[in-house]
């Protein structure tokens, strides 16, 4: 399959674009770099460019699609309500846009089908990577994207990443290197009153009730109900490599490491890869261990990497992958909810 490299520092880089504008133009998938994860995008206006990256991904049909647009004025050809957009989104749009913000709206007509199973609704997100906005651009119409990972696996945040799960499915990809944030977009819904978090991401809830000045509160589902979430895609497994992923946290450090301890002395025949802070010491039967630098917030810098470190574990052949959580509120709060998900419920507090 086809990769084309972009190089920023060249003054030209948006020529690399034409040929896979050119093959979305014609109905063609191809994965491009965002600011959050590398999306697998289609034109969000043919149902059959659409329905292929369902196929690419072995995505449930019932999942809706996020449709990506270059500027604000495209509103109007995704969405109904583009001239009645209530106050308080337009603060977020004003303050978040271009960026890892996406809203859901009444869908145009002209959507495809297959972007919003069932639904009278789509997700819209700008997203502010310069070439995710130039290849929208040169496309002449709003990409659908999701994650260009296998279903089920970690989103990918590298070109070679996008290659191990979907290369001979999709046309191509666009390498814009590794991707800034690291986990996708929050997803959100708002009316003239308040707001709610779909899914949480990079932008918090404590940021989106400052900024759009109505109160937002979490989908019932991600308080831990029993509810329906209301995107679909949060009930899927989602997020996991192969190795099984097992996660600490709590305020007491050293109650931390003697549970990670004792699950390793339990379990003698794993090949655990360990994921924890600068200031912990070394466990036993390494595989690797990632820790941050310790200038850089632990919850920051595991957000950017997590992903990442989920596919190592598989490369290097971890049967385990352990890892230490933080405190699930503000911007832990995605990270522990991507976390809740690869582990499959093998999450602790100590
Ligand atoms: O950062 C991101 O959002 C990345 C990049 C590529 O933009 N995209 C992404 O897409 O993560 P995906 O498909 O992996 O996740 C989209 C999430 C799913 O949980 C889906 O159920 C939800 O958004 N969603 C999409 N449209 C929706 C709608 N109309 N109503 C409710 N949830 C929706
Ligand atoms: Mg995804």
């Amino acid at each position: 399959m086809k990769v084309w490299s972009v190089d920023l520092s060249d003054g030209n880089w948006t020529e690399v674009l034409q040929e896979p504008a050119q093959r979305l133009r014609a109905g063609g998938v191809v994965a491009f770099p965002t600011e959050t994860v590398y999306g697998l995008g289609g034109n969000a206006w043919d149902d059959a460019a659409c329905r292929k990256i369902f196929a690419a991904k072995g995505r449930p049909a019932d999942n809706p699609l996020i449709v990506h647009i270059a500027d604000r004025n495209e509103l109007a050809g995704v969405t109904s309500a583009a001239d009645c957009l209530p106050s308080p989104l337009v603060r977020l749009l004003d303050a978040f846009w271009p960026g890892p913000l996406t809203i859901i709206l009444p869908a145009h007509p002209q959507i495809a089908p297959s972007v919003r199973p069932g639904g009278e609704t789509v997700g819209v997100r700008m997203p502010s990577h310069p070439v995710a906005r130039a290849l929208i651009r040169q496309a002449g119409c709003p990409l659908a994207a999701p994650s260009a990972n296998s279903s089920g696996r970690p989103s990918p945040t590298t070109a070679a990443a996008v290659v191990d799960d979907l290369e001979g499915r999709i046309d191509g990809v666009i390498d814009g290197g590794p991707c800034d944030v690291g986990l996708e977009s929050t997803v959100v819904a708002v009316t003239e009153s308040s707001g709610t978090v779909y899914r949480p991401g990079w932008i918090t809830p404590e940021q989106l009730s400052a900024v759009s000045g109505v109160p937002f509160s979490l989908d019932p589902h991600l308080l831990g109900a029993e509810e329906a979430p209301k995107a679909p895609g949060m009930k899927y497994r989602h997020y996991a490599p192969d190795a099984r992923v097992h996660v600490w946290w709590g305020d007491r450090p050293l109650a931390v490491l003697t549970a990670i301890r004792r699950f390793v002395m339990d379990n003698p025949g794993i090949r655990p890869a360990y994921v924890l802070p600068a200031d912990f010491p070394d466990l036993p039967n390494a595989v690797w261990r990632w820790s941050p630098d310790p200038a850089t917030p632990y919850d920051e810098a595991l957000s950017h990497a997590l992903y990442h470190l989920l596919r190592e574990g598989d490369t290097a052949g971890a049967t385990d992958i352990c890892i230490v959580g933080t405190r699930p509120s503000g911007r832990g709060l995605a990270l522990m909810n991507r976390l809740q998900k690869a582990s499959e419920g093998r999450l602790y507090r100590v």
